[in-house]
């Protein structure tokens, strides 16, 4: 079986003005190739800078490489039929970064999370009512919460309700750009235990990007780390930890912080 997301190589450029005629080209992503295997939960970290969401954005087909592959299950998601288009879509779904941002205020919650179903046109009005309150239900938020509005919301149950618009359409993948960076130390913890829990139980995979490394080997079974836009470690989370081969990742491994995490999660 192909690995469910695969990049080959990826490269993307932008153009940056640099006063009236000089130019100067950005190498964001910088012959990035790393691959995902179903089921796994899998962490991009880096600095700020280094790339990351620009893959995210590759990946989800909102910009094109300059060259080189990205495959979803084995299919290059830039030639796409529109039936695996239409699939792709569904299977690759995304977590934002800021709950506060992402969702339309005018919205209630039932209606922000049942509306991937409208748009993929998934089930009978009832049918899709029923399964927001299946998949409120799995990042335990009470069925009242439906009809509430966004900010009517802490920002730990708004990304609760993020995850559960991902889940709704039943995705193969999820995508979560710095979920948790935007919330209180102590909700993050709620949300990434949700998002094991949801790969433990659901036997999701994960794209998990992050700043923070103590996060990511609580979570991860591999991991790439970038700089600079190119990929400077990849492989088991573990391994990397015990033996990072670029001095990026050693000075990033250095300066974690002391923290017990038995004691946080
Ligand atoms: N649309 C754009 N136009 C020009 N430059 C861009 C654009 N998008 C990203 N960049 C540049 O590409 C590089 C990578 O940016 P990217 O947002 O992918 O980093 P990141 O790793 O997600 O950073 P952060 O951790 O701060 O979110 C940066 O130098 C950024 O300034
Ligand atoms: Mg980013």
């Amino acid at each position: 079986m192909p690995p469910v997301l695969e990049l080959k190589n990826v490269v993307k450029t932008f153009d940056l003005k640099k006063g009236l005629f000089k130019r100067k080209k950005i190498f964001a992503v910088n012959n990035v190739s790393f691959h995902i295997e179903k089921g796994e939960f899998f962490s991009l970290v880096g600095e700020s800078g280094s790339g990351k969401t620009t893959v995210t954005r590759l990946i989800l087909r909102l910009i094109k490489p300059d060259s080189g592959e990205i495959l979803f299950n084995g299919r290059n998601i830039f030639q796409m039929d529109k039936e695996n288009l239409r699939l792709f879509r569904k299977k690759v779904q995304i977590v934002f970064q800021n709950p506060f941002t992402s969702f339309n205020p005018l919205m209630k919650v039932k209606d922000i999370v049942k509306e991937p179903l409208d748009i993929h046109k998934i089930g009978s009005k009832s049918e899709r009512l029923e399964r927001v309150k299946e998949v409120l239900k799995l990042v335990n938020l009470p069925e009242e919460f439906m009809e509430r509005y966004p900010d009517q919301l802490s920002g730990g149950q708004r990304q609760r309700v993020g995850i559960a618009r991902a889940l709704v359409v039943n995705p193969e993948i999820i995508i979560a750009d710095e979920p948790v960076s935007s919330l209180d130390v102590s909700i993050q913890a709620q949300i990434v235990n949700l998002f094991l829990k949801l790969h433990k139980e659901l036997g999701l995979t994960f794209l998990f990007i992050a700043h923070d490394l103590n996060l990511v080997r609580h979570l991860s079974d591999r991991m790439a780390v970038m700089y600079k836009g190119e990929v400077v470690d990849y492989g088991k989370t573990e391994d990397i930890f015990s033996n990072p081969s670029s001095d990026f990742t050693k000075d990033l491994i250095n300066s974690i912080p002391p923290i017990d995490f038995k004691n946080v999660f």
